[in-house]
């Protein structure tokens, strides 16, 4: 089976697939040329949203951690586009924030999605509610990835 028809997918998610690459992909480009800025906002109001997250990363190197993340976001949209080549790597994300590692709950991902959004929201000059609702379309199925193997 080719990786462009991971059997996750179905028919359906073609029209996700045009829509992250139409409007999510772009706009989280244009939050990236934002670079740490937009990181940094992101991660300063996960803190505050869920409590222990500013413990966990105490002594993270942030520029680092940001440009991974930015990585790891990327990966969210490849595999909202169809793009099966992807998997093992979310997996290993799922697998590395996982209870025997980072120990992040799965409960704990709709904040983090939302706060994402939040800083969308502040540096995408183009972004409205529905840009935010494919967003979320965008990222769910990568996040289910990462969150099965919790
Ligand atoms: C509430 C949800 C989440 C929390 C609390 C969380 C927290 C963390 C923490 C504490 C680290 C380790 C930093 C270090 O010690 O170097 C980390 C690494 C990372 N996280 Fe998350 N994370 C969450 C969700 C996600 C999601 C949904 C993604 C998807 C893109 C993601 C992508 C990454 C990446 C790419 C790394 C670096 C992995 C590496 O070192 O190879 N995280 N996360």
């Amino acid at each position: 089976m080719d990786d462009r028809t991971d059997d996750r997918h179905g028919e359906h998610s073609r029209a996700l697939a045009l829509l992250v690459a139409l409007a999510v992909r772009p706009s989280f480009e244009r939050c990236c040329r934002h670079g740490d800025e937009f990181f940094d906002h992101f991660y300063a109001t996960l803190a505050d949203r869920i409590p222990g997250v500013g413990a966990k990363f105490h002594g993270v190197d942030m520029e680092k951690q940001n440009s991974l993340v930015r990585e790891g976001i990327r990966r969210l949209l490849d595999y909202a586009e169809l793009d099966g080549t992807v998997r093992p790597e979310l997996e290993r994300l799922g697998r590395l924030h996982a209870h025997e590692n980072l120990d992040v709950q799965p409960d704990l991902y709709p904040a983090w999605v939302e706060t994402l959004l939040e800083a969308v929201r502040e540096f995408d000059p183009e972004y409205d509610p529905r840009l935010g609702d494919a967003w979320r379309e965008a990222v769910r199925p990568g996040i289910e990835l990462m969150t099965a193997v919790y």
